[in-house]
């Protein structure tokens, strides 16, 4: 055998070129080909799931330090180290030095209960429902919904999530895998197909102390086939109105109640926005995110339309309509031009808070989770701290909206 020599490396050529004996490998598959795919890539998910979510198989809260509970409460330091020796409030766990205390989340909230100066929900006044819409994919209408109920929580409110997004990925944020782990009857089909009264049945505890979930799987699809069949065979059938009766019941559980919508108008996002106190549209300050938030509000103001036309007593009203300028990345020329635009179309909708862009959440296993999932963050502390007081401050916006309707529905 002839004896070959290694030759030294070299740089590779920027394009790889085919020998032209080789002819193209041309691989069809059939339509019935695809669920093998579909299991492996299924399959694959749980593998990477397993590792990333550890502990096994769920996703769990972080822990905070004094300084940290502290922060939450508005008070000083030293008051939470001297609550910690009065028996009423948790004492907390030494950490690995034993030289400080951490918090669970559930403790920490104890804390914010106790000692916050965050107003609570006034007795018999219901909770608010807010619906995170847009019909562009990848405009952070997930996370938001998700960064949204998590700041919540930490002004110790008590949240309902609800996955209304056939691709689930609110509740893949929540550590749940929509294909393996959620059976139909766990979402709200139940209730569409009017099994179900209401959505008590389908609520779930997450791994985040206050946060409750409705999620989602892929079978949601089968909503935008049987909604407009349903009306089609009664015309008394009022589609829009199933999820709103739905959440009813549970409004005297939650202090906020989230809607996750799927990118697009489909019969499930006009049931979250005919719900829906209030809507929030996160919108990119990028040239093509802005031209889709056109089309966002023409076709809003189609259904608006024909649901007036549809049902001339419809009294439908939103306590508010946000624009959250989302993903706002500064290094981008064109960011400053398009801010200016959304300002000027939007104007009096827009909330006086962006989120940057961050890549605090764009490690791998961060990818299922947001700025709130992390105690220690590996990188630059400031890159940290700005993702997270923008989602702090947005939270403290939505949160003073809902306090002041509070207090207008109290006094009615
Ligand atoms: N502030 C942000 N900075 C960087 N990436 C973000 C930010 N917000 C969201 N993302 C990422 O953008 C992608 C789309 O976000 P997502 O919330 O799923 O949008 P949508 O629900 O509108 O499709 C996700 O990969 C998410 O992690
Ligand atoms: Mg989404």
């Amino acid at each position: 055998m002839a004896n070959f020599k290694v030759k030294p490396a070299r740089p590779s050529p920027p394009i790889v070129s085919i020998e032209p004996t080789v002819s193209p490998i041309i691989t069809r598959r059939s339509l019935a080909s695809i669920a093998a795919i579909a299991e492996r890539a299924s399959n694959m998910l749980l593998d990477v799931r397993e590792s990333m979510l550890a502990p096994h198989p769920r996703k769990r809260s972080p822990l905070y330090t004094t300084a940290q509970v502290a922060a939450l409460c508005r008070i000083d330091k030293g008051r939470v180290t001297y609550l910690t020796t009065k028996g009423e409030l948790p004492v907390g766990t030494a950490n690995g030095s034993g030289k400080s205390k951490e918090f669970t989340l559930a403790e920490a909230r104890q804390y914010v209960a106790a000692e916050g100066p965050f107003q609570p929900r006034p007795p018999g006044v219901k909770g608010k429902k807010i619906a995170i819409g847009n019909f562009k994919g990848g405009v952070s209408k997930t996370t938001t919904a998700m960064t949204l109920a998590q700041g919540l929580t930490l002004f110790g409110r008590r949240v309902l999530l609800i996955d209304l997004d056939p691709q689930a990925s609110l509740s893949a944020l929540n550590g749940v895998l929509a294909d393996s782990e959620v059976e139909e009857a766990e979402t709200v089909l139940p209730l569409i197909y009017g099994e179900q009264p209401d959505l008590r049945y389908a609520i779930q505890e997450t791994y985040w102390d206050g946060i409750d979930l409705i999620p989602a799987s892929a079978a949601l699809f089968s909503a935008e086939f049987y909604l407009p069949f349903k009306q089609s065979k009664d015309k008394s059938f009022r589609f829009w109105n199933i999820l709103n009766q739905g959440i009813e019941p549970l409004l005297d559980d939650y202090d906020a109640i989230i809607i996750d919508t799927p990118p697009a108008l489909s019969y499930l996002t006009i049931n979250a926005f005919m719900a829906a106190d209030g809507l929030i549209v996160p919108t990119p300050p990028s040239a093509l995110d802005y031209a889709s938030s056109t089309q966002f509000w023409s076709l809003f103001s189609d259904l608006s339309t024909s649901m007036q036309e549809i049902v001339p007593d419809l009294d439908k009203s939103f306590d508010f309509i946000s624009v959250l300028l989302a993903k706002v990345d500064q290094t981008q020329a064109a960011t400053p031009i398009v801010r200016d635009w959304i300002q000027k179309t939007y104007e009096g909708m827009v909330l006086p808070v962006e989120i940057p862009t961050t890549t605090v959440t764009q490690s791998a296993s961060a990818e299922f989770g947001t700025v709130y999932d992390i105690s220690r963050y590996e990188g630059s502390l400031r890159t940290y701290q700005r993702a997270r007081e923008a989602y702090d401050r947005f939270s403290e916006l939505i949160d003073q909206q809902i306090v002041a309707l509070w207090t207008a529905a109290g006094k009615e």
